[in-house]
């Protein structure tokens, strides 16, 4: 089996953080999601991975090199516009030649690993597994209808009235198949080749598509919020440690379940899990509450912040109200003035948000 990866697309839900970095490379605790990704499929076994880039194709190449820092080998295709998933697997015709694959969306965060699923497509005589889980909120997924017997009946991209509330999370299986069917759809209204369109279409040929439910959390990580969701999962699901090339303070306290990476220094400090401090980074007189996540290299002295991302290279100092649900992007500085006028002073990039209460 072959993987493939698909991080190319825009990204504008993410905004500001993505105008400078694919938002496949924002870090949940403190590892960018394609990464995530790339482990999970090499956990399942596969060493060929290939990975759809666009427009932050240089970064991503950038950041992932040749695989070797996972033991897999990495091939990059190009994809000039993002026309849709399904035009992905198109232009992939070539890496992807006879064998079976997982497709794995560069934003999707899972539960577990993928590694059962994808062991048991292999053994299967299934041309395709499609993976589904039940959402709130169908109109803003594929959905998937079925049967009363658990076979697919029908499955549609976005829908305004969904039949069901069965979403297609970013992970599937093919065999070639695939190819025949990215070949013979048309554009959607939204002017894209839907993955989900050539799904149905092999549903209507007459090949076999096994849909999994999935019972665990699954974040489509497309706006801030969800990056913050995900990284509470990820939180709580990695098993935490303390570097002894850190330092900390007799004056500090560490809660449980909190990660200290190298060279991180926590001096007068209170932190509380599940949180990730990241290498080199200094937190001094200071509190970080649980499901934060800061990044390497950064700086939060004589402030307070929780449930929060910070990117590499921030810093945050002298902020009395204490900080919650942001996410605070590369070489931010958030700071305090003792000035005249008392006012709010600010450099905010385009899209940025700011909420003064
Ligand atoms: O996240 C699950 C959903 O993903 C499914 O339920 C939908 O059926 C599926 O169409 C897809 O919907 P999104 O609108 O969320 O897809 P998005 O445009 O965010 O793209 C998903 C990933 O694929 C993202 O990492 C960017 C990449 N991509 C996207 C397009 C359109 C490409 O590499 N090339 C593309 O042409």
């Amino acid at each position: 089996m072959k993987g493939l990866i698909l991080a190319g697309g825009k990204g504008t839900r993410l905004y500001p953080l993505t105008y400078t970095r694919a938002k496949q490379l924002i870090p949940v605790a403190n590892e960018p999601v394609l990464f995530r990704v790339i482990r999970a499929i090499r956990d399942a076994g596969i060493k060929e991975i290939g990975i759809v880039i666009g427009d932050t194709g240089a970064e991503i190449r950038d950041a992932v090199g040749d695989g070797s820092l996972w033991g897999v080998d990495i091939t990059f295709i190009v994809q000039e516009f993002p026309a849709g998933l399904a035009h992905a697997v198109k232009i992939s015709e070539e890496f992807l030649g006879n064998d079976r694959f997982v497709m794995f969306l560069g934003d999707n965060v899972i539960q577990g690993g993928v590694s059962s699923l994808i062991e048991q497509f292999a053994k299967s005589q299934w041309d395709s597994q499609i993976v589904l889980t039940k959402v709130p909120d169908p109109q803003h997924f594929g959905v998937a209808e079925l049967h009363s017997d658990g076979s697919i009946k029908q499955l549609i991209e976005k829908p305004n009235n969904p039949p069901s509330d069965l979403a297609l999370v970013g992970i599937y299986m093919f065999d070639n198949s695939i190819i025949n069917a990215v070949n013979s759809i048309e554009p959607s209204a939204r002017g894209e080749l839907e993955i989900t369109d050539a799904i149905q279409w092999l549903v209507t040929n007459g090949h076999a598509v096994h849909p999994y439910v999935h019972t665990g959390w699954w974040i489509d990580t497309g706006k801030p919020l969800d990056m913050l969701t995900a990284n509470g999962h990820v939180l709580d699901e990695i098993e935490h440690e303390i570097s002894v090339d850190s330092g900390i303070d007799d004056q500090s306290e560490i809660g449980r379940s909190v990660t200290i990476q190298d060279g991180a220094k926590v001096i007068n400090s209170t932190i509380r899990g599940p949180s990730i401090i990241g290498e080199n980074t200094i937190i001094d007189n200071a509190y970080v509450g649980p499901y934060t996540s800061i990044y390497h290299d950064c700086i939060i002295r004589n402030s307070e912040i929780e449930h929060s991302i910070m990117l590499e290279n921030s810093h945050i100092s002298g902020v009395s109200t204490r900080i919650i649900d942001s996410m605070i992007g590369r070489n931010a500085i958030v700071g305090h003035t003792s000035k005249r006028p008392k006012a709010l002073k600010m450099n905010l990039g385009d899209y940025s948000n700011f909420w003064i209460p």
